[in-house]
């Protein structure tokens, strides 16, 4: 198929362009470079230099003709889109609608959606599965459960069939070593614990020791990006195969603690990464991760590089070339 992958130059979104290549398809990227990288487009892909704020740009790439895109141009900071929900509601919201206008107008009526665990909120129960109450604790996470609603809504009147692909914890990096763009000013855990480990942070602040859980860290779903990048191509073949739409949970069922991270990266990097105790961070769950028992029903899709060990020497692959000890 030809397929638009729209954010295609970011962290999850090269990875997604790989997959689908491998696959056979042939792949566009569409991206303003504002978070995505400039290293992460393969020589291979037509590039859009595009802005999902700007109608004319989208309307151009559509007019080129896809079977179907993915969208994973989005902001993703919890914390800022507290901060701001402005940008989040322009980029996140403005941005979607803009994308889908765009596509419905040129015919293309296979959408790709990178969601978010952000949309269930506190876990009533775990693991969380696709049923679980969908309460978003903070604007990021309502934006992606608006954008999961205005998918059906456009299902229904136009025919646009959608996998919204709700991501737990995403990490690691490209088994093959191929794709080495790092994030900016990473937020998560696993970047800022690399970051250290090279000594571009003096030490990791661990974010509540205190938490009800087997080491007193919290627990979450940490997912590897070549696995969630497979399942953005098995989710575009099920859509166009059966012609419906799907709501997925991905992640690997298994919790890890954030120290058990840690000790993880120390033996793998064999660095010391000096570790303090710091108070909780505000909204954190103490253990957060899902069942993917339903994409493993409908799309065959399992995880294959998300164990402790492959997530952390996959990242320190990208990030050891930095160490200056
Ligand atoms: C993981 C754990 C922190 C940094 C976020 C979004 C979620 C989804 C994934 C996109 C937590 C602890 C972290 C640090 C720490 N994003 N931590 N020290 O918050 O589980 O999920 O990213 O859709 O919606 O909320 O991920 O990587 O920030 O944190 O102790 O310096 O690591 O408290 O327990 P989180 P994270």
């Amino acid at each position: 198929m030809k397929v638009l992958v729209i954010g295609g130059a970011g962290y999850i979104g090269s990875h997604v362009v790989k997959e689908m290549m491998k696959a056979g398809h042939q792949v566009t990227v569409f991206d303003n470079l504002s978070s995505g990288l400039r290293e992460n487009i393969f020589p291979e892909n037509e590039f859009i230099y595009g802005n999902i704020l700007i109608p004319n740009d989208l309307d151009e790439a559509f007019a080129r003709g896809f079977d179907g895109f993915v969208h994973l141009a989005a902001f993703k900071a919890v914390g800022e889109s507290m901060e701001h929900p402005e940008k989040y509601s322009v980029n996140n919201i403005t941005g979607t609608l803009n994308i889908m206008n765009a596509a419905v107008k040129h015919n293309c009526l296979r959408m790709i959606f990178s969601s978010s665990a952000a949309i269930f909120g506190m876990p009533a129960y775990l693991p969380i599965d696709e049923d679980h109450p969908k309460n978003p604790m903070n604007y990021y996470g309502f934006t992606k459960l608006e954008i999961e609603e205005f998918m059906e809504w456009y299902d229904r009147i136009k025919n646009m069939r959608f996998a919204a692909l709700r991501y737990f914890n995403a990490a690691g990096y490209d088994p093959d070593g191929q794709i080495k763009g790092l994030e900016r000013n990473p937020q998560n855990l696993l970047p800022r614990v690399m970051e250290t480990a090279v000594g571009m942070r003096k030490q990791l602040c661990v974010f509540g020791t205190d938490y009800e859980t087997r080491d007193g860290t919290c627990i979450r779903d940490y997912i590897h990006v070549t696995d969630l990048a497979r399942a953005h191509v098995m989710a575009l073949d099920y859509i166009a195969k059966n012609d419906v739409s799907v709501k997925l949970n991905l992640g690997t069922e298994k919790g890890t603690t954030v120290k058990e991270l840690i000790e993880a990266a120390r033996r793998i990097t064999g660095k010391p990464i000096p570790a303090k105790d710091d108070a909780r961070r505000a909204g954190d769950p103490a253990s957060l991760y899902a069942t993917s028992k339903k994409a493993k029903e409908l799309l065959g899709w399992e995880p294959q590089f998300s164990d402790v060990d492959t997530l952390v020497s996959t990242t320190w692959n990208v990030y050891k070339g930095l160490d200056k000890s």
